[in-house]
């Protein structure tokens, strides 16, 4: 018989993908050049030079045997030796190469995360506004995800909401900071405060609490900033990375969970994800693209597009009336919407051939995001289209 817990998921599709999907026909009718497509989060910079020098070079010159051999469970000794290292220089954290798992993307490094730290039954608390997609990764984990409302004054953490959501069957706490959707970087005291909150509740329920650090944006910060790394703030952190968005590569999913070294059972946990991807089927990422991100381990693409189109949509949009909070960094914004209906307000953007997602899905009512990871020169094309629909629509 099939399985109709997955069968019935087929009713509830990913917005964003549906969204997308729409953009790309629309694109085949108009010319995708005048779809102004904002709803996926999928870099529009390349990949940089050195990535692809290294691996023409590893496929011309290497092994080819290793190259796409089986990497070992654990993945490559020398490439977690290269991400410990790197983290070790950056933040001053002691990883060893035995606390780095490589992964398939931060999908896989948070279903092994996750899984390694909570049972079905448990409980895990994330900050609206979430990644919708952290749905159907705790339910494949059988634990229970908790959603903390949002604060919507700066999309930092609700802090009231959140110690009132604690509970002692709540093992872990998953933070994405940048954020995707609001583009918030998680401030220095916003991490000083959830760290003494998670180690008071600690100590009162008698066992761990995770924090499981979802950073795939970390290096796509705005006005030469740095994100605050979580780790620093909070012994019992698991860190997961994903190279899809620093480096521009996606598709080749490549990413890592790095375990605090202060973590109870520090020594154990990369360990327990190899017996956790055996039942995942998530195993063993290519050798091939883990030996050639170790190689540009300091790079990332050219990320400074972002920052463009973040100001120019930032502009256009405060002197278009909206209410926005800045973002900090991502390639993400998330405006409150024109009405309080934002599937109405992003139904009626399409009319426009603007493709704005509606904040629903991610856990906040009444805003829209837009992921601006899209040429600047379309970026610039749209804001005449953004004024238009504003004018007729809200007669602003
Ligand atoms: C917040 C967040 N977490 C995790 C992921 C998954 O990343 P990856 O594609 O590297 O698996 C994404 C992808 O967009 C994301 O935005």
């Amino acid at each position: 018989m099939i399985n109709e817990g997955y069968k019935a998921m087929l009713g509830g599709k990913s917005v964003i993908r549906e969204l997308s999907e729409y953009a790309t026909r629309r694109g085949a009718e108009i010319g995708y050049e005048n779809v102004f497509d904002f709803s996926l989060g999928n870099p529009s910079v390349p990949a940089p030079d050195d990535f692809t020098r290294t691996m023409v070079d590893l496929y011309e010159h290497g092994d080819p045997v290793a190259i796409h051999g089986y990497s070992p469970s654990l993945g490559i000794p020398s490439v977690c030796a290269t991400i410990a290292e790197l983290l070790n220089r950056r933040f001053g954290v002691p990883y060893e190469a035995h606390h780095i798992f490589p992964t398939t993307g931060a999908a896989g490094a948070l279903s092994h995360a996750m899984r390694a730290v909570t049972k079905p039954g448990d409980e895990i608390i994330t900050f609206a506004p979430y990644f919708p997609e952290y749905q159907p990764y705790v339910a494949g984990t059988g634990a229970k995800l908790t959603v903390v409302p949002a604060d919507t004054a700066n999309f930092q953490i609700n802090f009231d909401a959140f110690e009132a959501a604690l509970n002692a069957n709540v093992q872990a706490v998953l933070i994405n900071t940048p954020n995707n959707p609001s583009g918030a970087v998680y401030s220095a005291e916003t991490l000083t405060r959830l760290s003494a909150i998670l180690a008071a509740k600690q100590t009162e329920y008698g066992h761990d609490i995770f924090l499981i650090s979802d950073e795939p944006y970390r290096e796509i910060v705005f006005d030469g900033g740095e994100q605050p790394y979580p780790a620093r703030f909070y012994s019992n952190t698991l860190t997961c990375y994903s190279f899809s968005k620093s480096l521009s590569l996606p598709g080749e999913r490549i990413g890592y969970v790095a375990v605090n070294p202060r973590a109870t059972d520090a020594d154990l946990l990369v360990a327990m994800m190899g017996q956790i991807s055996r039942g995942t089927g998530h195993n063993c990422p290519p050798s091939s693209i883990q030996l050639g991100v170790a190689k540009v381990i300091d790079e990332t693409s050219d990320l400074s597009v972002y920052e463009t189109n973040m100001n120019l949509l930032y502009d256009a949009l405060t002197s278009l009336g909206f209410e926005v909070v800045r973002p900090g960094g991502t390639f993400y914004i998330f405006p409150k919407a024109l009405e309080s209906d934002a599937t109405a307000f992003c139904l009626k953007a399409k009319e426009y051939d603007l493709i704005l997602v509606p904040s629903d899905s991610f856990g906040v009512t009444g805003h829209f995001r837009m992921a601006y990871c899209v040429d600047t020169e379309k970026v610039k094309r749209s804001i005449p289209a953004l004024e238009r629909f504003v004018r007729e629509q809200y007669g602003r």
